[in-house]
């Protein structure tokens, strides 16, 4: 007798008794759980490295004028919820440039500002650009992840 479950099939044994049938049931439906929570896992870590990756450049490369993500430093502004916002929006003293812009941000204008801030946004004072499209995506994941 076959009884399949989530990727994973078990045969019992025609000779089985009730009561084997149903433990060997019970373990079948246990081990097909399994499964799925692994598969669950790896979906999950799939995002994960390129947020690590991407906290890791924040650090380097970020986190000297945006301080925390989460705080305005005198440098740059904060950066928590920054997907999603409009550009220029928070307390810190804006270029009249990135005021001006209309931007919201999104992944894919995050990947366009930090490859040429100046090309998107002539006149913003936002100098650092990141020409590394890898880096940049592992960045943007990062930013997104800030809430
Ligand atoms: C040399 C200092 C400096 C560094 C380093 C820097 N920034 Fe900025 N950043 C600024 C300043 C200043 C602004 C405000 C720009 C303006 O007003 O035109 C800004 C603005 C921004 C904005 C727009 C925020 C908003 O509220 O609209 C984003 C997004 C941003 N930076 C991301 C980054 C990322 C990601 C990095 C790391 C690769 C980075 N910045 C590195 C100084 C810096």
């Amino acid at each position: 007798m076959h009884y399949g479950h989530g990727g994973i099939e078990c045969v019992f044994e025609m000779g089985m008794t009730m009561a084997e049938r149903s433990l060997s049931r019970l373990l079948c439906a246990i081990a097909a759980l399994c499964v799925v929570a692994l598969a669950m896992e790896g979906a999950a870590l799939a995002d994960a490295p390129a947020q690590a990756r991407g906290a890791v450049i924040y650090r380097q490369r970020c986190q000297v004028c945006h301080a925390g993500p989460e705080q305005s430093g005198p440098m740059g502004p904060g950066l928590n919820g920054v997907v999603g916002r409009k550009a220029g929006s928070t307390g810190y003293a804006y270029s009249a440039a990135l005021k001006r812009s209309e931007l919201t941000w999104s992944k894919a204008n995050l990947d366009s500002f930090l490859s040429g801030p100046d090309k998107l946004v002539p006149g913003t004072r936002m100098v650092v650009a990141m020409p590394d499209a890898k880096q940049r995506g592992d960045l943007v994941e990062y930013l997104a992840s800030l809430r």
